[in-house]
């Protein structure tokens, strides 16, 4: 057997994303340059890193709701740029960061549209869309909400009701931009645990953007850090999340323990009064 026809009975890896030299700009500012980026199948990567840095617009390119300056965005090998619009949205379902609904648009209406790639011009609406919407509002809590137009809702049952339409999507790819801003700590923890389980019982992949540190180390299994539109360092947690990224990509001075309950890294700030706190706690003492 030559050479070739051995290398030809390996199948070759395929990430399920894949950003090669993508730059991304607004205009003519350039925020992220040539940046290559692997995502996993079956994994969850989460998008660290200060305001500002690129993680929506990295989110927004992966998604192709972004026309890249320079390079391209592979879903499953293939050019993402020339797939139909439906395909992609059959694969991969994105919940930007400052979703707006239109005015007096139901929960139900809003993640009825999730259902709109599974649909074609002979079939509008089927068992397996009511079933999809229906799933998708009972993972999320908001069943009591149905009826309930998006504007009425406060800020976290409105970031549910964007959640539960991107579920409806029913894609193998979910990026979420900050899936777990406004929610409470206890509804934070049931997002988070549903993307989990969505990735452990049903093989999805999950990239998402959180700004909590130590929820990121707890859920992520790739980790990637960004500073001014670079790659910082990507890699599991325990690997990458250490007292010196934390100065040099949030400019904070932490110490990094184990979470108790989880083992995963726990990054403590040290804030610039803490010492002053426990001084004076011991000056009172
Ligand atoms: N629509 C836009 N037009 C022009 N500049 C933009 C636009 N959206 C974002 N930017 C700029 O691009 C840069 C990256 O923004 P981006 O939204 O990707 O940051 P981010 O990491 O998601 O920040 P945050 O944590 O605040 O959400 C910022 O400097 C921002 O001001
Ligand atoms: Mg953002």
């Amino acid at each position: 057997m030559d050479l070739h026809s051995a290398n030809s009975s390996y199948s070759e890896y395929v990430p399920r994303l894949e950003a090669r030299k993508l730059s991304l700009a607004y205009d003519c500012t350039i925020i992220l340059e040539r940046l290559n980026l692997a995502i996993h199948a079956d994994r969850i990567t989460v998008l660290v890193g200060p305001n500002g840095c690129g993680k929506s617009t990295l989110l927004r390119g992966l998604a192709r709701l972004m026309k890249p300056n320079h390079g391209q965005v592979y879903l499953d090998g293939r050019a993402i740029a020339k797939l139909p619009t439906k395909a992609v949205a059959k694969r991969l379902g994105i919940l930007p960061q400052s979703p707006v609904a239109p005015e007096g648009l139901t929960v139900k209406d809003l993640v009825a549209q999730g259902r709109y790639p599974h649909q074609n011009w002979f079939q509008q609406w089927s068992i397996e869309d009511e079933q999809q919407v229906e799933r998708a509002l009972a993972l999320t809590e908001m069943r009591e909400f149905t009826h309930r137009p998006i504007d009425s809702l406060s800020g976290g049952q409105r970031q549910r009701a964007w959640i539960a339409m991107t579920l409806a999507q029913n894609t193998n790819t979910l990026l979420l931009d900050e899936p777990t801003t406004f929610l409470d700590l206890a509804h934070q923890i049931e997002i988070l645990d549903l993307l989990q389980e969505l990735n452990y019982q049903e093989g999805r992949t999950i990239v998402m953007v959180l700004h909590d540190l130590n929820q990121a180390c707890r859920y992520a299994d790739d980790l990637v850090a960004i500073k001014q539109g670079h790659i910082y360092n990507q890699g599991s947690p325990e690997a990458i999340m250490t007292e010196a990224l934390l100065a040099d990509v949030f400019g904070i001075n932490c110490k990094i323990m184990a979470d108790p309950v989880a083992g995963t890294p726990m990054c403590i700030p040290i804030g610039k009064t803490t010492k002053i706190k426990s001084e004076a706690a011991q000056d009172v003492g």
